[in-house]
């Protein structure tokens, strides 16, 4: 293995060249999880401010990386402990490697059929706890919700085909069943 450190600029080089030889969201994701984790294990880009949360959001977004048409999006993401998101979606892949701490994952699908803008009943496909090192990995259209059970800040990297907030993408409500457009904060 080469011993240079593995550095956000060499990660995403890596994220070009995949990205520019496939449009296959399998085969992209299939490349760029031993990547990622190689990023969540050696921490070349990782700076104090990384752990910064916004207390109203419950988690902080720290953008690393993102391409001048907005794909490529590279963040660290650190959540508060005892918060989390609702269950929403991305627009896009997704690959997700833990960090620091354990992060409460849940995967749902869509029970109806997709025709109502506004509605969508969901039901729990998987339940799971990401360790650091480890990756969730989705495709568009794939829905989680994730949450910090633990008393610490954690820490995950996650790298997105395109910026979230530049995506068409939502997030559900499980009591209702109403779905509507998110947007995260950023730093
Ligand atoms: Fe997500």
């Amino acid at each position: 293995m080469n011993s240079e450190p593995y550095t956000l600029d060499r990660y995403v080089a890596e994220l070009r060249r995949i990205t520019g030889e496939t449009d296959d969201e399998d085969e992209i994701i299939r490349q760029v999880g031993p990547l990622a984790q190689r990023m969540a294990v050696e921490k070349a880009w990782l700076k104090p401010k990384h752990y910064e949360s916004d207390s109203e959001q419950g988690y902080g977004v720290h953008v690393l990386h993102e391409e001048p048409d907005h794909s490529l999006a590279v963040f660290a993401v650190s959540w508060l402990p005892g918060r989390g998101t609702p269950p929403h979606d991305h627009g896009t892949w997704v690959v997700v490697a833990g960090v620091e701490g354990v992060e409460r994952n849940v995967r749902y699908r869509r029970l109806d059929d997709g025709n109502r803008p506004d509605y969508a009943k969901l039901d729990v496909k998987h339940d799971f706890n990401a360790d650091a090192g480890e990756l969730v990995c989705m495709k568009s259209g794939g829905i989680h919700s994730v949450h910090n059970e633990t008393d610490a800040v954690t820490l995950s990297l996650h790298t997105y085909g395109k910026h979230v907030n530049y995506t068409v993408r939502s997030q559900y409500n499980l009591e209702n069943n109403e779905k509507k457009d998110m947007i995260v904060k950023t730093a």
